[in-house]
């Protein structure tokens, strides 16, 4: 150990006296926590209290923990895949919506199980500002949850009821910004605050807007503080500032709070935004990763049980180093959005053309190892397309041609299209706009006139689940995508929600079409039917655990996308035709891979597989399951 780490480290010593594990865990993360926070706040006269502070919150977690709780940060030091694995499947819901209050959610938990989740992402679910708050995106109180929801006392009897059923929690911690209302945002040292336009201007030079329509600009005026205010989102969510490293500490002790109540995985929000400099977009700037790294190591330290997942919807060469890279590796976050995924297969579906989808895959950087994606076909927010110059000319595509082009159709205004989506924040300069809608009504069910629509549509739903169960990472199923829930037009009736459609894909859960999910000859049967399907057929497949291999395969027909995954001598291909019409793929391609078509390869699309000579022919949004 450098001289000037041991002696910060001895100092420290008296943080760990007598609890072994915490002792062993302290020494051996001890580096990772105060190397970057030396580097950020070295030199800054209020670190000393600040790092006292935070070593003292990061022992009395610790102490605190209850037995059930350390046993399972034990467990979890083990098997750090623990998410990982072909098992995990996870859902995301808001919590009022799905069951109004958190008691409310203890209660659905046996509709959870048996769809088969593991893993239960609740939306922002801490005390927030009256509306508008972004869906509780704009927190007043970190170490309360929002009262119309419950206790933090429910939050840990929910999080100790999932333990229970084997499912793992996860809650949102915005970690960018608090709520104008926040009693952190009276203190302008926590704030990005400036007397005068002049800062502000030569930032937004090069600053892109997130809400430009809504919230354009990244800066507010304050009355109160006689301030320009940062605020990257909305007017009222004031980002934090976090060249204080007192800012550090108060939202590591709230991490902290979390970890006390019992949850999982703390999904972290806006990551990328933590830390701004002049003449750059201020997002993913190299401090931002030595914040996180400093974040993780407390929390190693204080609960090793809780991993962490990134919010980064940023380019790939910008969100892979989110799941750490270069000197971070192993020391930032577990998981990350496959935001990438996402976004072509919206793509593929509405060109019926699988080109962009298979080479921009190949491109991807791999994961670093112990780390994994979170692959998902919806959430809350709205389909960025995020198209780029360099992914569109490997096919001879013109990227923003195409990006107007997925707005038009999912906003349903293309010849033929089957979405019935919405533009989100539209740029009349460049016609280009962000799509909302449920996953549903963006794939056609909404607007199917008849039965032989409303097949293809719920197929097409199946197709892209069946890609994202199949990528290896975890899964997420959004709440209401197992159902077929439509488009939600009540928003539009609140003024505090109206200007945000994506409030149009965050409906209400609708319990009784939830009832028809065992009758097959329903919509909600077969998508049900279907998702069980993947769930089942994922859990039989070794080869999806995220260390595996991934490889997206060219089958030589443009409408069929290939996968395939190869784990310790455990193989999978997955093909899935993105077209409305039946599509030959040469048996070649399965042969050369070692592959035997058999009859249990269309078991999982629920329809039978189909040889014709030399060719296996796929169904319309049909998609094969090939075991090796
Ligand atoms: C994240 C959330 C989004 C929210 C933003 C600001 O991107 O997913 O819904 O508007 O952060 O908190």
């Amino acid at each position: 150990m450098r001289a000037e780490v041991r002696a910060d480290y001895e100092a420290a010593l008296e943080w760990v006296a007598g609890d072994d594990a915490f002792a062993v865990r302290f020494e051996r993360f001890f580096t990772e926590l105060r190397d970057p926070l030396h580097t950020l706040y070295g030199d800054d006269d209020r670190f000393a209290l600040a790092w006292d502070r935070l070593l003292q919150a990061i022992a009395t977690t610790a102490a605190e923990r209850p037995r059930e709780l350390r046993m399972l940060d034990h467990e979890r030091e083990v098997t750090p895949d623990w998410l990982q694995r072909e098992q995990a499947v996870g859902y995301v819901t808001y919590v009022d919506k799905f069951a109004g209050t958190l008691s409310g959610v203890r209660e659905r938990l046996p509709y959870l199980r048996e769809l088969g989740v593991t893993y239960l992402h609740l939306m922002p679910l801490l005390a927030a500002r009256p509306a508008p708050n972004d869906g509780g995106y704009a927190v007043v109180d970190y170490g309360a949850v929002e009262p119309s929801m419950g206790t933090m006392d429910d939050l840990a009897a929910l999080a100790s009821d999932l333990r229970e059923a084997g499912m793992a929690l996860c809650v949102d911690l915005v970690l960018n910004h608090v709520a104008a209302e926040h009693p952190w945002a009276r203190d302008p040292a926590f704030l990005c605050t400036f007397a005068d336009r002049a800062e502000p201007d030569a930032f937004e030079r090069t600053l892109p807007d997130v809400f430009p329509d809504t919230a354009p600009g990244s800066f507010s005026w304050s009355e109160e503080h006689r301030s320009w205010i940062w605020t990257t989102f909305n007017t009222y969510q004031w980002d934090l500032d976090y060249t204080n490293p007192d800012v550090f500490v108060a939202m590591a002790e709230a991490m902290l709070g979390l970890a006390r109540a019992g949850v999982d995985v703390l999904r972290l929000d806006a990551a990328p935004f933590l830390w701004k400099r002049l003449g750059t977009n201020c997002q993913n700037q190299p401090e931002v990763h030595e914040l996180l790294q400093a974040f993780r190591a407390a929390m190693r330290i204080a609960a090793p049980a809780v991993a962490f997942k990134a919010e980064a919807i940023v380019a790939p060469k910008d969100l892979v180093p989110y799941l750490g890279t270069g000197k971070h590796e192993g020391k930032e976050c577990d998981l990350a959005y496959h935001n990438v995924l996402m976004v072509l297969l919206w793509s593929a579906l509405a060109s019926g053309r699988v080109g962009l989808m298979t080479s921009t895959l190949l491109a991807m950087p791999t994961v670093p190892p112990g780390a994994g994606w979170l692959t998902y076909v919806r959430c809350h927010d709205d389909i960025g397309w995020a198209i780029t110059p360099e992914d569109a000319a490997r096919v001879g595509e013109d990227a923003y041609l195409h990006r107007r082009f997925l707005a038009d159709w999912y906003a349903g205004e293309f010849p033929g299209s089957f979405a019935r989506g919405a533009r989100f924040q539209a740029d009349p300069r460049t016609g280009e706009a962000r799509s909302s809608g449920t996953c549903a009504s963006l794939a056609g069910l909404e607007s199917a006139p008849d039965e032989l629509a409303t097949e293809l549509a719920i197929r097409r739903i199946l197709l892209l689940y069946a890609i994202a169960f199949a990528h290896g990472g975890l899964p997420l199923i959004y709440m209401g995508d197992e159902l077929g829930l439509f488009n939600d037009a009540s928003y539009l009736e609140d003024p505090d929600k109206a200007d945000d459609n994506r409030w149009m894909h965050r409906p209400a859960m609708d319990w009784e079409a939830a009832e028809r999910r065992h009758d097959p000859d329903t919509v909600e049967g077969q998508l049900w039917g279907g998702l069980r399907r993947l769930i089942t057929a994922r859990r039989s497949t070794p080869a999806i655990h995220v260390q595996g291999a991934v490889e997206p395969v060219w089958t030589g027909n443009d409408h069929v996308f290939g996968l395939s995954r190869a784990q310790a001598g455990e193989r999978l291909l997955v093909l899935g035709n993105f077209s409305p019409t039946p599509q030959p793929v040469g048996l070649g391609v399965l042969q050369e891979r070692g592959f035997e078509l058999t009859a249990a390869a269309g078991a999982v699309d629920g329809r039978p597989v189909e040889p014709y000579h030399d060719f296996v022919v796929l169904a319309p949004y049909q998609h094969l399951w090939l075991s090796g």
